[in-house]
């Protein structure tokens, strides 16, 4: 559906959990409080409110978290919300510590794409930002990924002064391997704040000089925000998606459902529509489509990132699901 700025509303990404098994700096707190169980959505009212998004076009899902894969029954919950009839794409952000021995079941539910983040391949810088020494297990998920046919896309977030010395040897990837790596700027939500992101210009221009002729490729490769460059050494391409310094909000196409059941219309402000409160007190499929609607009818028209951190959001990337 269309929203009041005549953009194409046809996405949403689902927080299944809040959840983690990493602690990434950027993202969560090491002290953050959990949500009780009690408050966070059961498979079947995702479903309901996933049906009445498709009912309204909004019919392409990506399930984020915390970390989808640390819920239980999320292949279940996967394989349900594939066969929703007019779903179109469902993907997948994941951190890919769990990833290897999910391939095939992701392949067989027919997964459209799975992004993953890293951020380092350098095993103690890894281990300093996530918490965990996991990074075998990651390289371990992307390799099967990509052999398993998958379209596979890597999350590199770009801080000043943590992973600059990442940002060649990640791009080295995908001369290896057929898949696309996109450098994040970091966004200041919640532990994001403490850290000043690499430019995407200073990203591109770092690009520039060690794959001379690397142009912008103008394709849509998915639908997210990142803008693609192509260069004859690399077998995918390069994203760049860079909120802070430019923005992309005129071409918006997404809204989100946190873990707890709220729709929020814009990752940079607070305000979120309580959809949990409708499904418990007994609103019917027309009611949450109703809800649904006014939200994107109100959807914001863009982030203020550059002038100021998040706007009343309290809640943390890893609540949001990025
Ligand atoms: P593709 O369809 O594969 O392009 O997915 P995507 O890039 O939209 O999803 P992913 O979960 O991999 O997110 C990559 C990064 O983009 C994360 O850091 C997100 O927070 C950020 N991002 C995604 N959508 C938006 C958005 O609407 N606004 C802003 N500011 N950042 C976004
Ligand atoms: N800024 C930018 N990207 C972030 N992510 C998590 N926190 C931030 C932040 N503050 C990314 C993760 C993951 C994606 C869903 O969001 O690295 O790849
Ligand atoms: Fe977990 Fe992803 Fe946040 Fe890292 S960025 S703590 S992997 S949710």
């Amino acid at each position: 559906m269309k929203d009041s700025f005549g953009r194409n509303i046809e996405y949403m990404r689902i927080s299944i959990t809040d959840r983690c098994n990493l602690r990434c700096k950027y993202c969560m707190p090491d002290d953050l409080q959990e949500i009780s169980h009690a408050e966070i959505l059961r498979y079947e009212e995702i479903l309901r409110i996933s049906e009445a998004a498709i009912r309204l076009g909004i019919n392409n899902f990506r399930i984020t978290g915390g970390e989808p894969l640390v819920r239980l029954g999320c292949l279940d919950f996967l394989r349900a919300l594939r066969a929703l009839p007019g779903v179109g794409q469902l993907m997948i952000t994941t951190n890919g510590v769990l990833l290897e021995s999910h391939i095939p079941a992701l392949q067989e539910i027919g997964i459209a794409g799975i992004n993953i983040s890293l951020d380092t391949l350098d095993r103690e810088v890894y281990r300093t930002l996530t918490g965990a020494d996991a990074l075998d297990k990651v390289l371990g998920g992307i390799k099967a990924a990509v052999a398993g046919g998958l379209r596979v896309k890597l999350n590199c977030v770009a801080m000043q002064g943590v992973n600059e010395e990442a940002f060649l040897p990640l791009t080295e990837l995908v001369v290896q391997y057929p898949l696309d790596l996109r450098f994040i700027e970091s966004m200041p939500i919640g532990s994001g704040i403490g850290f000043t992101p690499v430019t995407g210009d200073t990203l591109l221009a770092l690009l520039q000089r060690h794959y001379p002729g690397i142009e912008e490729s103008h394709e849509r490769r998915g639908f997210g925000p990142a803008r693609y460059y192509s260069h004859p050494r690399l077998q995918g391409q390069i994203g760049i998606i860079d909120a802070v310094s430019h923005g992309f909000c005129e071409n918006c196409n997404r809204i989100r459902l946190t873990s707890d059941g709220f729709l929020k219309t814009c990752l940079y402000f607070g305000e979120a529509f309580d959809l949990k409160q409708i499904l418990r007190q007994g609103g019917d499929d027309d009611a949450l489509c109703e809800a649904i609607r006014k939200a994107v009818e109100n959807k914001q028209e863009k982030h203020f990132f550059r002038q100021d951190p998040a706007q009343g959001e309290q809640r943390k990337m890893s609540q949001i699901g990025g």
